[in-house]
C-alpha cells in the first residue's frame, strides 16, 4: 500500500498505492512506517518524497473505516516520525491533498503542488475535526484568520490559493513528483528546525478572542446545532493559546466527543449516500455501470418561465448549445433577457466568460428538429403537456430524446402521446434550477435503460446531484412533502402558530420552517393544484363535511390565506408579512394570528398547548413513513436515495442525515409507536398509519439503514 524505491541514487521515493484516492487506510499506515522507517534508517538515502498513485496524491483517513475498531498504527506517532526525522521530506502533491492527506503534508518538511491540486481540511464536513495535528499545525503555519476560515468551513484550495496562503512552497505545470525529487536533492544540506511546525509559535492576532467569538456566532448563525464548527475554533483556540504538545492533546479530547456522535455518523451516511445515488439499477437488471449514454451536443428547452430559464443556464455553462422556445414574442424576448443576465451574473461569479453564442431564442418548435435532446417546462398542466409533445413528435428526428420536467404529472400518461415512449423521461429539476443541485429522474415504466443512462449523466454534466425515481404523483420528494405539510396545517388548527412552528422546524436544522418556505415558493402553486385536484374551489360538493375531502381531513387555511390574495413573499404577505411585495424579512402577522382564531372559533377547536417535541415528531415521521410507503411501492430504490433528494432538494439539515437515516437515528420502535399514538389521536389522517414497512423493519429488529434494503420487497420495483 506504499511503494519504496530509491530514485536519483538517494532519494527514497515513497507512493501511496490505495486507488481510488489512497484514502489512510490501516494498510496504508502499516505501508507508511514501514518505508519511513527504510528511508530514515538507510545511510545511501539522503532525503525522501511521498506521492501517491494515478495522480492524487491522498484524499484523507479512510472512511469507511470509522464505524470499526481503530486498527494498524495510529496516525500522529507515525507522522512525528516523518517531522522529527534528520532527512528532509517533501510531500509531491497532485490531484487532491484532503484531511489526514494535507495533515501527513503537513508533518513533511516542504510541500510542491501540481497547479491542478486541490487541498483542504474536510473533516467538519464529515462532523468531526481535523485530529492528525491540522488544526494545530495549519494555524502555526498560514495564521489564526486563514487557518480558522478554512478548518471551520473544509472550504478546499487551489495549488495557487495554498502558494499565496504559505501552505505549499511551490506550485508547478511540470510532474510533481519529478520537481519535488529536485527539490529534495537542494534541500539536503539546509537546517531542518525552522521547517517543523511543530516547533513554531502560532502568529496571533491582537484580537484574538473578538475574532474567535465572531466566528462562533456565525457558525451558530448559519449552522444551526452543528457541533463540528464549533469544536474546530476551541482547537484552533489552542493552537493559539497553548504549547503545541498540549494543543495536540486538547485537539484529540474535541475530536473524542465528536467522533463517535450521532452527527459524525450522519454527515458520513451522507458522504456515501450522495454518490450511491448515482448508482441506479432497473428492473431488466440494466444499471450505471454497463448501459452508455449518448452523448448530448444540443438541446432544447422548452418554456422560458422559473423553471425554464434555470435549466437553460445550467445546459449552456457547460458547453451544450440551447434552442430556447417560448410561446410569443414579448415573453420569448423576456425569457431572453433573463437568461443571458442569469448566465452573465453566473458566469462573472465563477470567473469566466459568458457563453452567449450557445444560446438561440425562437417562437418554432419546428427549430427543434435537430437537437439531441428537449426538456420541456412549461405550466404544469396535463393537456398543455400533452399537447407540446404530440407536435415534438411531428417536428424532431426520430432520435430526439424527450424529457419533461413535470413536478407531479405522471411521466408516462406524457409518453403514451408521443412516438417514442422509451425515449421519454422525467427530469425534475428544483427551483432556481441553476443553483440547485438536485435532479430526481423519473423513469416511467417505458424509459429505457439508455435514456436514464443519459439523462442520469447530463445531470452529472450540469453538476448536479441525480437521483433516479420511480412515476407516481409528486414522485419522491413532493410526494413525501405532502404528509409534511399537512400536519404543519394540521397543528395550526389544533393550537401551534406559524412562528412557532417555524421555529421549532428551524431549531431542528431546516434552513427555513415550513411556513417561511411556502412563501417564499409562493402559496398560489399550491392552491391552483388543490383547486386543481378538487379539494378547493367551486368544483368541491356541497354536501362534503366541513374539514373533509375525499374521506379524509382537510385543513382549508392555507386556501383562505390565498383567498386574500396573500401568496407568499412576491406580494408582500403570506403566512407572515414583508416590508414589500419581494421582500424577505418575514415579521408575524396578527391578521394570519385572527384568521386562525376565527376559524377554530367557526368549528368549535378549543387550542391546546403544543411542545416543539410533538411539532417535531407529527411534521417528520409522518414524512418518514412517506419515505417507507415509496420504497414499498418500489419508487425509490434504496433509503439513501430519499435522504438525498431531501438533503439536496428540500434543505433537510445535513447534520441528521436525511428523513430516513434520522428515523433510524431516533429507532424505529420509538417511530412506530409515536405514529401509533398520534393516529389513534388523528385517525382520519392516513398519512400518520404507521407503513407496513416500518412494521416490518420493527419486528426484524430495526436493522440499520443499510440494511433496508433486504427486506423491501423488488417485485413492484419501478426502478
Ligand atoms: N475514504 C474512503 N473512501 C473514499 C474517500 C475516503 N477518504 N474518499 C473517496 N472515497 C471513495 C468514494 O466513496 C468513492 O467510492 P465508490 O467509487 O465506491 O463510490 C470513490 O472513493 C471515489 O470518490 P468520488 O466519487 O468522490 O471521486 P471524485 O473524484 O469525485 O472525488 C475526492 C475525489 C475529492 C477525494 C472526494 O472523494 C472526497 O472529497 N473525498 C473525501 C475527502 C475527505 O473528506 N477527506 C477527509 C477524511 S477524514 C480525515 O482525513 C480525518 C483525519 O484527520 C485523519
Ligand atoms: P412558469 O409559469 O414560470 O413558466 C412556464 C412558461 O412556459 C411560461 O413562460 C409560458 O409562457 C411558457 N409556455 C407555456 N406554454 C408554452 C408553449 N406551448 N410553448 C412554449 N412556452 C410555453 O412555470 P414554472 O414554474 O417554470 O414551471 C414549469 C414546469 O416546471 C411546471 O411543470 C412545474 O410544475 C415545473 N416545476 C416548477 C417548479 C417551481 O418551483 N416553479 C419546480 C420544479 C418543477
Amino acid at each position: 500500500m506504499a511503494r519504496y524505491e530509491l530514485v536519483k541514487r538517494s532519494v527514497a521515493l515513497i507512493t501511496l498505492t490505495n486507488p481510488p484516492v489512497n484514502a489512510l487506510s490501516s494498510a496504508v499506515r502499516h505501508g507508511i512506517a514501514k518505508t519511513m522507517e527504510r528511508a530514515l534508517s538507510d545511510p545511501k538515502v539522503t532525503a525522501v518524497v511521498i506521492c501517491g498513485e494515478n495522480g492524487r496524491f491522498c484524499g484523507g483517513a479512510d472512511i469507511r473505516e470509522f464505524a470499526g475498531p481503530l486498527r494498524g498504527p495510529p496516525l500522529v506517532p507515525l507522522l512525528d516520525s516523518i517531522e522529527a526525522g534528520e532527512k528532509p521530506v517533501v510531500a509531491a502533491i497532485e490531484g487532491v491533498a484532503l484531511g489526514g492527506g494535507l495533515e501527513l503534508a503537513l508533518f513533511c518538511h516542504y510541500r510542491i503542488a501540481h497547479f491542478k491540486a486541490r487541498l483542504g481540511l474536510p473533516e467538519v464536513t464529515l462532523g468531526i475535526l481535523p485530529a492528525a495535528g491540522g488544526t494545530q499545525r495549519l494555524p502555526r503555519l498560514i495564521g489564526i484568520p486563514a487557518a480558522l476560515e478554512l478548518i471551520t468551513t473544509g472550504r478546499h484550495v487551489s495549488a495557487q490559493e495554498a502558494l499565496k496562503l504559505g501552505i505549499v512552497d511551490q506550485v508547478t505545470e511540470q510532474n510533481a513528483c519529478e520537481v519535488a525529487v529536485e527539490f529534495a536533492l537542494r534541500a539536503v544540506a539546509k537546517p531542518l528546525s525552522s521547517r517543523r511546525l511543530s516547533s513554531l509559535t502560532t502568529p496571533c492576532p491582537p484580537n484574538l478572542d473578538a475574532l474567535l467569538e465572531a466566528v462562533t456566532m456565525q457558525i451558530q448563525k448559519k449552522a444551526r446545532g452543528v457541533m463540528a464548527p464549533l469544536a474546530c475554533v476551541q482547537a484552533v483556540r489552542a493552537a493559539a493559546t497553548m504549547p503545541y504538545s498540549q494543543g495536540i492533546k486538547r485537539e484529540s479530547e474535541l475530536m473524542a466527543t465528536l467522533f463517535n456522535s450521532g452527527q459524525a455518523r450522519a454527515l458520513q451516511y451522507c458522504f456515501f449516500a450522495e454518490r450511491t445515488a448515482g448508482k441506479w439499477t432497473l428492473p431488466s437488471g440494466a444499471q450505471w455501470n454497463d448501459i452508455k449514454p449518448r452523448e448530448i451536443r444540443s438541446a432544447a428547452v422548452i418554456g422560458l418561465g422559473t423553471m425554464g430559464r434555470g435549466i437553460a443556464v445550467s445546459l449552456a455553462r457547460v458547453g451544450i448549445p440551447v434552442i430556447a422556445v417560448e410561446s410569443d414574442k414579448k415573453l420569448l424576448e423576456t425569457g431572453r433577457q433573463m437568461v443571458i443576465g442569469m448566465l452573465e451574473r453566473d458566469a462573472k461569479r465563477r470567473g469566466v466568460s459568458a457563453s452567449h453564442n450557445l444560446l438561440k431564442f425562437t417562437l418554432g418548435l419546428q427549430d427543434l428538429k435537430d437537437v439531441d435532446l428537449v426538456i420541456e417546462a412549461v405550466f404544469e398542466d396535463m393537456a398543455l403537456k400533452k399537447s407540446v409533445f404530440r407536435e415534438l413528435s411531428k417536428v424532431c428526428r426520430p432520435a430526439t430524446l424527450f424529457c419533461t420536467n413535470t413536478s407531479g404529472l405522471d411521466v408516462d400518461a406524457l409518453a403514451g402521446v408521443t412516438d417514442r415512449p422509451q425515449l421519454v423521461i422525467g427530469m425534475h429539476f428544483f427551483s432556481p434550477a441553476h443553483v440547485m443541485k438536485l435532479l430526481e429522474v423519473v423513469c416511467g415504466p417505458r424509459s429505457s435503460s439508455e435514456i436514464v443512462a443519459t439523462a442520469m449523466s447530463l445531470g452529472k454534466r450540469m453538476g448536479k446531484v441525480s437521483v433516479a425515481v420511480g412515476n407516481c404523483p409528486g414522485f419522491v420528494g413532493n410526494r413525501m412533502l405532502k404528509p409534511y405539510s399537512d400536519q404543519a396545517t394540521f397543528l395550526l388548527e389544533e393550537g401551534a402558530t406559524p412562528e412557532q412552528i417555524d421555529k421549532a422546524l428551524e431549531d431542528f436544522g431546516f434552513a427555513m420552517g415550513v411556513f417561511r418556505m411556502s412563501d417564499l415558493a409562493g402559496l398560489d402553486v399550491g392552491w391552483r393544484v388543490r383547486k386543481e385536484s378538487g379539494l378547493t374551489g367551486p368544483d368541491v360538493d356541497p354536501k362534503n363535511p366541513p374539514r373533509r375531502r375525499q374521506g379524509r381531513k382537510y385543513c382549508p387555511i392555507p386556501d383562505m390565506v390565498c383567498e386574500q390574495g396573500r401568496f407568499g413573499q412576491k406580494t408582500g404577505r403570506g403566512w407572515y408579512m414583508y416590508d414589500k411585495p419581494g421582500g424577505t424579512k418575514a415579521k408575524p402577522d396578527p391578521l394570519i394570528q385572527n384568521l386562525i382564531e376565527m376559524y377554530r372559533n367557526r368549528y368549535g377547536i378549543q387550542p391546546r398547548n403544543i411542545t416543539d417535541q410533538e411539532i417535531i415528531e407529527r411534521c417528520l415521521f409522518a414524512l418518514a413513513n412517506e419515505g417507507f410507503r415509496i420504497l414499498e411501492d418500489g419508487i425509490a430504490a434504496r433509503p439513501e436515495d430519499i435522504d438525498v433528494i431531501y438533503l439536496f432538494g428540500y434543505g433537510f439539515p445535513r447534520h441528521r442525515g436525511g428523513p430516513m437515516f434520522y428515523a433510524s437515528m431516533v429507532g424505529l420502535q420509538r417511530v412506530l409507536e409515536r405514529l401509533e399514538h398520534y393516529h389513534q389521536a388523528h385517525p382520519d389522517v392516513p398519512h400518520l398509519e404507521p407503513s407496513p414497512l416500518l412494521k416490518k423493519l420493527v419486528a426484524c429488529g430495526s436493522p440499520p439503514v443499510q440494511k433496508w434494503r433486504e427486506h423491501i420487497k423488488t417485485m413492484h420495483s419501478h426502478l
